[in-house]
């Protein structure tokens, strides 16, 4: 392991800044205060800063010298959930929490760019980009929207995520899809009501809609390459409320998860076949809405190869994991990878807390993984512009 020097002596300041962070949680497009304690950070670094992209975003530059520029990329927003954990950092915003570990990647980014200020050894242009609403307001889309690349353009652009489950020390770095595209469906299954002793007299969404629970699960097992991945996920049914009537109506949501377009356009239109179909077959109708989220985060092959070579020099080749599966969670730096090339890698947070998972009231960002996050960052600056 090769902690960077300037960096080993920041683990107890980024340490303090992480806790405050993690005690200050706030939701989607509110981060007011995280953003103002990020830019006052960074000014204090000496950097230029510019905020107002997506109402909260803050990106500061670091221009030493002509050459080439690259950004890299922290999320700042917390997750509507009530903290179970007793620690002295617990959040002080009742129902909201750094479950996620953006109070962690924030730091980094931040201990990154303080030590990068002080030590340029580096020629080139560095954007540290500090995004909103990565947990499902789509915070880097709106950035991206709002011409984030136009105003700093880079060559390349890089995220990390903490990863529970992986090893203190260790970076998963992932060629081609990393996560996947996230689209929510409403499905309504449209019959006709009725006494519930007179069946014939009516048309069941109630067991229409239970067919269509069971056929839409033929899609991914008979329409889609078995070598190939997808998740559709019934999550919700809303019917009746009486022992003796036969409802008008049933109401089906979920989930839908892939990693290839042409995949997520045959899922999409085999879900309205079987569901327009199978109504069909029972006399009723169906009307299918889905809403498209998060694309798939796809790494490109080039900036993956570089990304797993900056690890390298910090880790170690053995602990560079280059033949992990791809998640079937989702995140929004998967616009920032659709409009410039670049690597989202996964830095291991082992298993504090009882080994919990993302997004659990236990969950904790684990300090001793500040020194290696932010070592790969400067490592990554350092090798993409480099000196000579
Ligand atoms: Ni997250």
């Amino acid at each position: 392991m090769k902690i960077h020097e300037g960096v080993q002596k920041r683990h107890q300041e980024m340490t303090n800044w992480r806790r405050l962070l993690h005690s200050q949680p706030e939701l989607a497009f509110h981060e007011k205060w995280t953003s103002d304690f990020v830019a006052d950070k960074l000014e204090s670094f000496g950097l230029s800063i510019h905020r107002g992209f997506a109402g909260t975003g803050v990106v500061a530059t670091l221009k030493n010298g002509e050459g080439p520029s690259i950004g890299l990329r922290a999320d700042m927003d917390a997750l509507p959930l009530m903290e179970k954990n007793r620690f002295e950092h617990r959040s002080q915003n009742e129902g909201k929490m750094h479950a996620c570990g953006h109070d962690g990647h924030t730091t980094m980014l931040l201990g990154a760019a303080a030590e990068l200020a002080e030590s340029p050894n580096f020629r080139g242009t560095v954007h540290f980009i500090f995004q909103p609403a990565e947990e499902g307001g789509g915070g880097g889309n709106v950035m991206v929207r709002e011409g984030l690349f136009e105003k700093f353009p880079v060559d390349a652009v890089y995220g990390m995520h903490n990863w529970p489950g992986m090893e203190p020390g260790e970076i998963g770095v992932l060629t081609g899809p990393v996560l996947a595209a996230n689209d929510a469906f409403d499905l309504e299954i449209l019959g006709k009501g009725g006494h519930a002793a007179m069946p014939d007299l009516s048309i069941d969404p109630i067991l229409t809609a239970s067919q269509a629970v069971v056929a839409l699960q033929s899609l991914v097992s008979r329409s889609i390459n078995p070598l190939e991945a997808a998740v559709v996920t019934v999550t919700q049914i809303h019917a009746g409320d009486a022992y003796n009537v036969i409802p008008d109506s049933v109401k089906l949501c979920g989930s839908i998860r892939t990693f290839k377009s042409e995949i997520r356009e045959n899922v999409h239109a085999g879900m309205k076949r079987i569901a327009e179909g199978v109504a069909a077959g029972f006399g009723a109708k169906a009307e299918l809405k889905i809403k498209q989220g998060y694309p798939a985060t796809i790494n490109s092959v080039e900036e993956s190869r570089r990304a797993a070579s900056a690890a390298t020099k910090v880790i170690g080749k053995e602990k560079v994991i280059l033949d992990a599966l791809p998640s079937t969670g989702s995140e929004d730096f998967s616009y920032m990878l659709q409009a410039r090339p670049g690597c989202y890698i996964w830095l291991g947070n082992g298993n504090r807390g009882g080994g919990c998972l993302l997004h659990n009231p236990h969950y904790d960002f684990n300090d001793e993984i500040l020194p290696i996050g932010t070592s790969y960052w400067i490592s990554l600056v350092e090798q993409e512009l480099p000196l000579t």
